[in-house]
C-alpha cells in the first residue's frame, strides 16, 4: 500500500512537473519562422569594451522591446569573421550589423580619413559636437554604398602608443615597425615619423607583437588592456593623438526590408544606446588605463604638452597631404 501511495505521488510530481513545462513557452515560440527576425552582429573586439558592451545591450533591449520577436545575435572577438572578411559578409547578408573602426572603412568611404588625422580632436566633446552637428549628420547621412548603409557612429577612444623602446620625441620613432589599421593616414603618419607601417588585423596583433613581426603599435586603453597587449609591450606613451571611432553599417537591403514598426523600434533603441556607449567609452577608457598602469607590467609616460606641441608639428605635412581628399569644409566642421 505504501509502495502504491509512493508510486501515485511520484506520478502526480512528473504530471504537474510536465505540464508547468508545457506552460512555459518560450519568447522565440510565440512567433512563427516567418515572423522572427534574426540579426546577426559581428565584431572584433572583447565583450568587455564600449563596442562589446553596447553591442550586447542593444541585443537584450531589442529583445524586451519586441518581445523576442528579433533577436540580436552578437558575435565578438572575431568569433564569426575578422577584420577584413566582416565588410564581405555584410555585403552579403551573411551577418546584418558590424561595427568596425572608421579606418577600416576608408577604402570604401575616403572621406573617413578624416577620423584618422592626428591630433584632429581634442577630447570627446569635440568629437561629438562634430558628429551631432548638421555638417556632421549629413556626412553620416552619405555614408552608403555597395549594398551597406551606416546607422550611427560609436566612440572608442583616444590612442596611446605602445612600444618596445621610450617614444617622447619624434626622432624616437625611427625604423620601428608599427602595426595600423588599413587606413592611408595612419600609414603617412608613421611614415612621417621615420617608421614603417604594416596593416594587420586586430587578431593578430598580441602574436604579432609577441614574436617581434611589429615592435610597436597605437591602441585605445580599453582594447589595450581587453586584448593583454601591455604583456608584450614594455612602454606606454600616453599621447591622445588620435581618436578611434566605429561607424555602426547595416546591409540596406534587409535593414529596408524591415516591417516598420520594427525597424522603428530598432532605430529608436539604437539611439538611446548610441548615447549610453559615449558614457560607457569614457568610463571604460579611464578605467583600463588605470588598471594598465597598476599591472606594473609596462612602463606608462604622460607626454608633457611641450612634447605634444613637438610632434603635432612633425604631423603636420599628413593634414596637408589629405586635405584635397577630405575637403575643406569638413575638416572646418571637425574644428569647430
Ligand atoms: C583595431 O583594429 O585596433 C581596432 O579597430 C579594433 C576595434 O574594433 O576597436
Amino acid at each position: 500500500m505504501k509502495k502504491i501511495l509512493t508510486c501515485l505521488i511520484l506520478l502526480f510530481l512528473v504530471a504537474v512537473t510536465y505540464a508547468g513545462c508545457q506552460q512555459r513557452a518560450t519568447d522565440s515560440e510565440q512567433f512563427s519562422s516567418e515572423e522572427r527576425i534574426v540579426i546577426k552582429f559581428s565584431h572584433v573586439v572583447s565583450e568587455m569594451t564600449p563596442k562589446g558592451l553596447a553591442a550586447r545591450r542593444f541585443a537584450e533591449l531589442v529583445h524586451d522591446r519586441t518581445g523576442g520577436r528579433v533577436e540580436v545575435q552578437v558575435y565578438p572577438n572575431s568569433q564569426l569573421y575578422m577584420d577584413g572578411e566582416e565588410v564581405d559578409a555584410l555585403i552579403d547578408n551573411r551577418v546584418q550589423l558590424i561595427a568596425p573602426a572608421t579606418a577600416k572603412m576608408t577604402q570604401y568611404f575616403p572621406q573617413l580619413l578624416l577620423f584618422d588625422l592626428p591630433f584632429l580632436f581634442e577630447d570627446y566633446a569635440q568629437v561629438h559636437r562634430f558628429i551631432d552637428s548638421d555638417e556632421g549628420q549629413a556626412f553620416l547621412e552619405k555614408l552608403r554604398g555597395n549594398g551597406m548603409l551606416s546607422l550611427a557612429m560609436w566612440d572608442n577612444g583616444f590612442k596611446v602608443m605602445t612600444s618596445n623602446r621610450p617614444l617622447r620625441n619624434p626622432s624616437d620613432f625611427q625604423n620601428l615597425r608599427f602595426r595600423i589599421m588599413p587606413s592611408r593616414v595612419l600609414d603617412a603618419q608613421f611614415m612621417q615619423l621615420g617608421a614603417q607601417a604594416r596593416d594587420l588585423p586586430f587578431s593578430d596583433v598580441y602574436a604579432a607583437l609577441e614574436r617581434n613581426l611589429v615592435d610597436a603599435a597605437e591602441n585605445t586603453p580599453s582594447n589595450i588592456y581587453t586584448k593583454k597587449f601591455y604583456l608584450v609591450q614594455e612602454h606606454m606613451t600616453i599621447s591622445n593623438h588620435g581618436y578611434l571611432g566605429y561607424l555602426v553599417l547595416t546591409n540596406e537591403k534587409f535593414w529596408t526590408s524591415l516591417p516598420e514598426d520594427i525597424r522603428l523600434i530598432l532605430e529608436e533603441t539604437l539611439a538611446e544606446v548610441t548615447a549610453w556607449e559615449r558614457e560607457a567609452a569614457i568610463y571604460h577608457n579611464q578605467r583600463d588605463l588605470e588598471l594598465i598602469i597598476k599591472t606594473g607590467q609596462i612602463e606608462p609616460y604622460h607626454l608633457s604638452d611641450e612634447e605634444k606641441k613637438e610632434w603635432k608639428k612633425a604631423l603636420l605635412p599628413v593634414w596637408d597631404t589629405f586635405l584635397p581628399e577630405i575637403g575643406e569644409d569638413l575638416l572646418r566642421a571637425a574644428l569647430r
